[in-house]
């Protein structure tokens, strides 16, 4: 029997963390530097074990509602920009994962001053998301061109006038303490602060199996599909698409498990890629083909960056990958694209031509036979594998469409949702 894989948690969290944020050079790490700068206030407040878990985990995944690429370099700056649409977007996006949902409420008000408070700094909501603001506001101030040494005396200075309207002087008094030593801005900036949260952050020795792994692939699923409403249901039908053909195919059930990870994975690379690249309506010129072309890159780099899940990574990764060797970015032959790609590259083509996008509608069953058809004479895709969708076609499609007609109402209920409470902000 196969046994399960184990993910290091700690792993997991900077790797998701790390491609939210991969987007630009000026807000390249900002969330792990964000949580780097939030753990340290946590150690030096003594605050308890498990409110340190918390604002790290929160800290790393803080503006996880900042869906484009264009909303996060906006807020990146001080600029005017809403700060509550972001905070309230991730807060509603962590809520339904039951493992993450405790995180919710300290991502809703990381963006809360001190003053519009009306509970104690001693509740770990308000403390947690108070040492996050401060800690944002740290990391934004950072000029990535100037030396850190010439610039943390200003840093400071600035932040010491936050105290008793943005941020409680208790919080102020946490960051002062660790302001203090050169080693805290030094490893802040410096590239081996990857490595040094991976060995040193509260979860270092925490290993979860897959299907912990499922959930948090289940807030990513959202959090990709959520960038763009004209494809909000496209990596929900993918994901069911390439389960119920694995099954078909006689896969076994933890092979399921890990197609479910896999599919719900497979775009978040497009997380990288800007919306006005992905919603142009009409044809892409050749710079931005490039662009979106990055996106299974960054899928593979982000997937294998958290060690153990290699074959997943693999599944994921590989579905612009053709069986000749013109797929992209990798141009792999059919020696090294395994089954679990195969399947996912037609669950990708399968889904996407049969969906309806604003310059064009959906294909009906025989354009999608045809297009198919070609692909196989060109020996792009796998004829075995094409062949079982269309043996199944009428039960796939009607899977798919199902899904992903409940992906498009949850997708609406949650716009309602975020609307509603922003509306009657700061109840949450
Ligand atoms: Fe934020
Ligand atoms: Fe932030
Ligand atoms: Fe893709």
């Amino acid at each position: 029997m196969k046994k399960e894989l184990l993910v290091n948690l700690n792993n997991l969290l900077l790797s998701l963390s790390e491609v939210v944020d991969y987007i630009n050079p000026s807000v390249d790490q900002h969330q792990y530097r964000t949580a780097y700068i939030a753990l340290e206030m946590a150690k030096a407040c003594r605050a308890d074990m498990d409110i340190q878990e918390k604002i790290f985990s929160a800290a790393l995944l803080h503006d996880i509602g900042a869906i484009t690429v264009e909303e996060k370099i906006d807020l990146h700056g001080f600029e005017s920009v809403d700060p509550q649409v972001h905070a309230m977007k991730g807060a509603v996006l962590l809520e339904q994962v039951p493992w993450l949902s405790p995180l919710s409420e300290i991502v809703a008000y990381h963006h809360r001053e001190w003053k519009d408070w009306d509970r104690p700094i001693q509740d770990p909501i308000v403390f947690g998301s108070q040492v996050i603001l401060l800690a944002d506001c740290v990391e934004r101030m950072v000029d990535r061109s100037k030396y850190i040494l010439h610039q943390s005396p200003h840093i400071i200075q600035e932040i010491r006038k936050l105290s008793g309207t943005v941020v409680h002087p208790e919080i102020l008094r946490c960051f002062l303490s660790i302001a203090e030593r050169e080693e805290f801005w030094l490893d802040l900036v410096s590239s081996r602060l990857y490595s040094l949260l991976l060995s040193n952050g509260p979860f270092s020795n925490i290993q979860i199996g897959l299907d912990d792994v499922a959930l948090i692939s289940v807030l990513y699923k959202d959090l990709i599909d959520f960038k763009s409403r004209f494809t909000a249901a496209h990596t929900s039908g993918v994901s069911e698409c390439a389960v119920l053909m694995a099954d078909y195919f006689g896969m076994a059930e933890i092979d399921l498990k890990s197609m479910r990870i896999a599919g719900n994975f497979h775009d978040v690379g497009k997380l990288v890629i800007p919306n006005s690249i992905l919603e142009k309506p009409g044809r892409l010129t050749k710079e931005e083909y490039d662009i979106i072309r990055c996106h299974t890159y960054y899928t593979y780099y982000t997937l294998t960056s958290i060690g153990g899940l290699q074959r997943i990574a693999e599944w994921a990764a590989y579905h612009h990958e053709k069986l000749d060797g013109s797929g992209y970015p990798f141009h792999l032959g059919r020696h090294e694209i395994g089954t679990g790609s195969r399947i996912m590259a037609v669950a990708d083509i399968f889904t996407a031509i049969s969906e309806d996008r604003p310059y064009r509608q959906g294909m009906d069953k025989n354009g999608i036979y045809q297009v198919f058809r070609t692909m196989v004479a060109e020996e792009a895709l796998d004829k075995r594998i094409v062949d079982l969708l269309f043996d199944n076609y009428e039960s796939i499609n009607d899977h798919v469409k199902e899904k992903q007609a409940i992906a498009l109402t949850f997708y609406q209920n949650k716009f309602q949702t975020f609307h509603h409470r922003l509306k009657n902000y700061p109840g949450i």
